[in-house]
């Protein structure tokens, strides 16, 4: 455990934040878009082949490389490629991978709380309007909560409170799980809505497209926080007697079981509050509809249960999405931070210091880049449209570097590692059957083959 970074003051309490890691803005906002998107029942179907077929035996790698080595993504590929340049690199791109993503996140996390902090003012029904969301995220008040969300970030990570956090999202966590199922079953009563839970469940496979396929692919990374070193900082806190394969199935289930409640729940109200809809139209800002279909479903309380019951609802629910946000967070920023500390001997304080910094400045130049600065909101042009900076990252980090951050795992593992090594880690804690099996043969062969044909046709095709 030497190696280890030290912030976490237990063994538990960094399980707890490897499931707080997993279930995110993700699982609320990047499944349900993903999915109304890339043709509902065509792109679930998808998904949970890829969740089991490619990710579970990839967090099962990340685990075992973590344990097996007690480090975090630089250390543990360094050890096992015994210090080969070329894969130093790749543990590098494993440290920019989630620095990139805490930036644009943070920037979702902003606006999460803004939302919440508005509907307390009282403006629920201003937040249902369409034009919205466009002015709040171009208004100087982003800076503010930017401020506020760091703010928290710092006090979670320096103020001992990690302990408390975790706890609370212990308790926190499964009431959000419980809240999205009732707000599921209410959308449901809602006239059309079952045309969504048809467009979700009805799996049209002639709508599957190389972008469905991407699009399930690397959200199904991004949800289960695979492929940026986590796991592997997560696997190096497991005991040797903790079952690897069991904690993969687990973390699997629960994350996706929390993104398919909220596609249960935001699918059909699409439908419901926006009949004349054609889901697979919504443009590359959808995650700014998906804002406003939020503040819809509560509004749409309102006739039965009144304004003040339903901005009530609203703002438990939003204040339980920003903490579902601010755990994932922290986990993102915690990777740099661990290796920052390790590689360069400073203090964890001035790592800290130097990654906030950099995640700061970054989301900043994200926060403009919704029209207020031209060059920020115009960074790249291609696939026939203006990109702006949080598109670009978005794009690279999210839609295209993961599944190749897990195509760089299997290698690691098949070549440098060697798959009886890993075995007998992903064993230490008991046999458990087909999972073991499956992982040790698919790593091999037809993972590393999918994630490498992805990859290549994003990269050509984008
Ligand atoms: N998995 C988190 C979510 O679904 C986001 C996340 C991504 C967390 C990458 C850590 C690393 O929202």
């Amino acid at each position: 455990m030497q190696n280890n970074p030290d912030q976490f003051s237990s063994k538990i309490g960094f399980v707890l934040a490897a499931a707080g890691s997993a279930v995110g803005i993700g699982n609320l906002v990047g499944f349900p878009v993903a999915a109304a998107k890339n043709g509902g029942g065509a792109f679930l179907l998808l998904y949970i082949f890829f969740v089991v077929a490619i990710c579970l035996p990839l967090i099962l790698a990340e685990l075992s490389l973590g344990r097996a080595t007690g480090k975090g993504p630089l250390g543990a590929f360094h050890q096992v490629a015994k210090g080969n340049k070329a894969w130093v690199l790749a543990g590098a791109l494993s440290l920019i991978t989630p620095f990139m993503i805490a930036v644009f996140y943070s920037v979702l996390t902003v606006w999460l709380l803004g939302y919440f902090v508005l509907v307390l003012l009282g403006q629920l029904d201003q937040l249902a309007t369409p034009v919205f969301f466009g002015g709040f995220i171009t208004s100087p008040w982003i800076f503010a909560y930017l401020a506020a969300v760091i703010a928290i970030v710092v006090f979670v990570l320096k103020g001992g409170v990690r302990d408390g956090i975790e706890k609370a999202s212990r308790l926190l966590m499964p009431m959000l799980f419980v809240m999205l199922i009732g707000l599921a079953v209410f959308v449901l009563t809602l006239p059309n809505a079952s045309a969504g839970l048809k467009f979700y469940f009805t799996p049209q496979l002639d709508r599957i497209t190389w972008s469905v396929v991407n699009g399930a692919l690397s959200q199904a990374f991004f949800s289960l926080s695979l492929g940026m070193g986590i796991l592997i900082t997560y696997g190096s806190y497991l005991r040797k007697q903790d079952n690897l394969v069991q904690s993969a199935k687990l973390l699997a289930a629960t994350d996706t079981g929390v993104a398919l409640v909220a596609g249960l729940m935001t699918l059909p109200a699409i439908f419901a509050i926006y009949p004349n809809t054609n889901p697979s139209e919504l443009s590359d800002s959808s995650v700014g509809l998906i804002f406003s279909f939020f503040p819809n479903i509560f509004m749409a309380m309102a006739p039965k249960f009144g304004y003040l019951v339903s901005s009530c609802i609203a703002a438990v629910f939003f204040l339980l999405a920003f903490v579902a946000a601010i755990t994932s967070l922290v986990s993102i920023i915690e990777v740099p931070v661990a290796a920052l500390k390790a590689q360069g001997k400073k203090t964890r304080n001035k790592a800290l210091s130097w990654v906030l910094a950099g995640i700061v400045v970054g989301a900043l130049l994200c926060a403009l880049s919704f029209g207020q600065v031209q060059w920020l909101s115009e960074f790249a042009f291609y696939s026939g449209a203006n990109k702006s900076l949080f598109d670009v990252l978005v794009d690279v980090f999210y839609d295209t570097i993961l599944p190749f951050n897990g195509l760089l795992i299997c290698l690691l593992v098949v070549w440098q590692w060697k798959r009886h090594n890993m075995g007998a880690e992903m064993a230490a804690g008991g046999h458990t059957g087909w999972l073991e099996r499956y992982t040790h043969f698919a790593l091999a062969f037809w993972i590393p083959a999918i994630l490498a044909t992805v990859f290549a046709v994003t990269v050509i095709t984008k």
